[in-house]
């Protein structure tokens, strides 16, 4: 998965191995004299230059991240027959870390929503777990996805990052009370990328091997601790050190320093979905950990830098569809379009082959019908190129029910969830604002989100951001309303992409 570290003597060359002419000099006409289109050295290095960098990712273009190990440190085979879950296994992977909304220059510490996504090399083939460091997401439906990001991205004739743009979507979408409460929460600011949680956010499918199904939600819990930056200090260190996070990191673990997560899930039986109280697929809810408590799975440390930031980095390539026998999809609208989502963007930002760079290749025999195209680097020499075929190469054949399906409603509609009996917007926001947070947190809370409204958000949207935390707490609702009025608020340039 990861070249070993290289060591270059000898002469430099070019890109066809012959000894470079020269990296300094061009070839000219006398010292003083014309060019030479002689100097195919320069011109390759030009060339390639003009070639050396790949889109950014859209959105999540920031982040950094290293490899290391899982070790499934309990027995959790009653639920999946995941080879990577079973009790002893330890399994090579990969994390990175991101914000969502900045540029690949951005300050790692403006407030965000942190990626956390990881690359398991199972022996089952990869199975990839694109989460964040919060358990939940602003939308529900994947319609949304494109015009989430844009509003929390630039306007369109300044470039400029907007308050009132962000507020005016999350707003006019409700849905988002409860992922806007962590994200104007501490969640918003995590110290470092050690010292924050991840999680699955999703529902996913867990498959036992009597094939008996479960609904799972995976947390990865800190073993550092979770800590967070005031709005000062990382304003402060947004100016200071835009790469605050991707350096503690490398720092970190080149120091031996080997951050760790504890892995557990929560556990649903099958049929507990259609009559939970909260639509149990909806991303914007947690599961109560009461009804369903965390079970514990195994640890996650990362222990080995990248040897090269873009050709491990930069060109790894994460996607919800990865999935493994014993895990699968749910009917999560989101993680749905997420399937889709990930290996296109993957296609157009590194090549139709990005499968086949080594960071990104399972550690297992590939036997794929995915056929040339750029940069093809394994083939499957003489072998059929169609299947079936009669010449003994393989083919997939699976009829009747998907094993790692689930029954569906039937008839092809376009309409939210089903509501259950407890679905709302606001309710599971303000539990967070009333029974999570504690005094001091929630005056940051309310000092936060006033300081964001004032920081250019205009009417009505200003209005209905009022409404909005009314909605999600009637008290906090108040104190918003009453800093806003009075231009209390701490921060007047405190909202997402301001620290
Ligand atoms: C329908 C909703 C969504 C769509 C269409 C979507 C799409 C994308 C796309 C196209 C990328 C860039 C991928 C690449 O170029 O390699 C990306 C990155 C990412 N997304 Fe999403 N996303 C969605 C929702 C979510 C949710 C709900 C989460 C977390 C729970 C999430 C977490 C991430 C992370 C962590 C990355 C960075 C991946 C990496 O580290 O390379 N996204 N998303």
């Amino acid at each position: 998965m990861s070249d070993s570290k290289k060591t270059i003597t000898g002469h430099s060359t070019t890109g066809s191995g012959a000894p470079a002419p020269s990296d300094r000099n061009t070839l000219s006409v006398g010292p003083n004299g014309p060019l030479l289109l002689h100097d195919v050295h320069f011109l390759e290095q030009m060339a390639h230059f003009n070639r050396e960098k790949v889109p950014e990712r859209q959105p999540h273009a920031k982040g950094g991240g290293a490899f290391g190990v899982f070790e499934t440190t309990e027995d959790v085979s009653a639920y999946t027959r995941a080879a990577l879950f079973q009790k002893g296994v330890k399994t090579e992977m990969l994390a990175r870390f991101s914000t969502v909304a900045g540029e690949a220059g951005s300050p790692d510490t403006w407030r965000d929503v942190r990626g956390f996504s990881l690359k398991f090399y199972t022996t089952e083939g990869n199975y990839d777990l694109v989460g964040n460091n919060t358990p939940i997401f602003f939308v529900r439906d994947p319609m949304k996805f494109p015009h989430f990001i844009r509003s929390q991205k630039r306007l369109p004739d300044s470039g400029l990052r907007d308050n009132h743009m962000q507020w005016d979507f999350w707003t006019s979408n409700p849905e988002t009370a409860h992922q806007v409460t962590y994200l104007m929460g501490e969640r918003g600011l995590p110290r470092t990328w050690r010292h924050m949680n991840g999680y699955g956010s999703h529902t996913y499918m867990w498959i036992n091997a009597k094939g008996e199904k479960f609904w799972v939600k995976y947390h990865f819990h800190t073993q550092q601790g979770m800590e967070f930056f005031t709005n000062e200090e990382a304003a402060q260190m947004a100016g200071k050190d835009a790469d605050f996070h991707r350096r503690d990191l490398f720092d970190a673990i080149a120091r031996g320093e080997h951050p760790k997560w504890v892995l557990s899930v929560q556990v649903m039986p099958y049929a507990d979905a259609k009559t939970y109280r909260i639509n149990p697929f909806d991303l914007t809810k947690t599961w109560s950990h009461k009804d369903y408590p965390l079970i514990p799975v195994g640890t996650m440390t990362l222990n080995r830098n990248p040897e090269n930031f873009f050709a491990q980095i930069e060109q790894a390539a994460f996607s919800p569809g990865n999935t493994v026998p014993g895990i699968g999809l749910s009917p999560d609208k989101m993680l749905l379009g997420r399937a889709f989502a990930y290996a296109d963007a993957q296609r157009n930002r590194i090549g139709a082959n990005f499968h086949q760079l080594p960071v990104n290749q399972p550690k297992v025999p590939v036997n794929t019908y995915m056929f040339d195209g750029q940069m093809a680097y394994h083939h499957s020499g003489n072998a059929p190129v169609y299947a079936p075929n009669s010449h003994g190469r393989p083919w997939a054949d699976d009829t009747g029910a998907m094993p790692d399906g689930w029954e569906s409603d039937g008839e092809m509609v376009r309409a939210a969830y089903t509501l259950h009996a407890e679905d709302d917007d606001f309710s599971q926001a303000g539990t967070l604002v009333r029974e999570v947070f504690n005094d001091d947190q929630r005056s940051k809370l309310v000092d936060q989100v006033a300081g964001s409204l004032l920081g250019g958000v205009r009417s009505p949207v200003l209005e209905r951001a009022i409404e909005y935390w009314k909605n999600i707490d009637a008290d906090v609702g108040r104190r918003i309303e009453e800093q806003v009025f009075s231009g209390r608020g701490s921060d007047p340039a405190a909202g997402m992409g301001d620290a």
